[in-house]
């Protein structure tokens, strides 16, 4: 299952991405926002991230204006590693190499299209593991020192 969350700004592209994923088949579930209410994006950057680390989610997709403060909130979440795309390349790279668990987009940066195309990326990527693990590994040690 793939866990799914935006602010107020990437409301309108979460309900695309929605339509596409189910059109695709794949399963989702919607952690809000649930209007263009103005909202804060780091609860739903939390709940998303918190739904990837515990396992309840495979992997999770945020939306924001920009994706970066939505991803922000979600990489402080232990074991999360959210990456803000705007490209296919970053995209796919971030799977194979940084084995990324959240993707995140923002809706004043790419349109629907654009944001379709990078989620294929993403989602048909695999992790490499070899020497990219060792670093992942890394990274979770400075995680640990906190
Ligand atoms: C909301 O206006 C905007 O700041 C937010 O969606 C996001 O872009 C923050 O990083």
């Amino acid at each position: 299952m793939i866990a799914i969350g935006s602010d107020h700004a990437g409301f309108k592209l979460k309900e695309e991405i929605k339509k596409y994923l189910k059109e695709k088949g794949i399963e989702h579930k919607d952690y809000g926002c649930f209007s263009e209410e103005r909202t804060d994006y780091p609860i739903y950057g939390e709940l998303v991230a918190r739904a990837v680390a515990s396992g309840e989610a495979e992997k999770g997709l945020l939306f924001c204006g920009t994706g970066v403060g939505i991803s922000l909130a979600a990489n402080k979440v232990k074991g999360i590693r959210a990456v803000v795309c705007s490209d296919c390349y970053t995209a796919k790279m971030s799977k194979e190499h940084n084995d990324t668990n959240i993707l995140a987009m923002g809706s004043r940066v790419v349109g629907v299209e654009l944001a379709k195309m990078i989620l294929d990326c993403w989602l048909n990527a695999k992790f490499e593991g070899g020497r990219h693990q060792r670093r992942i590994d890394m990274i979770t040690e400075i995680e640990n020192k906190r």
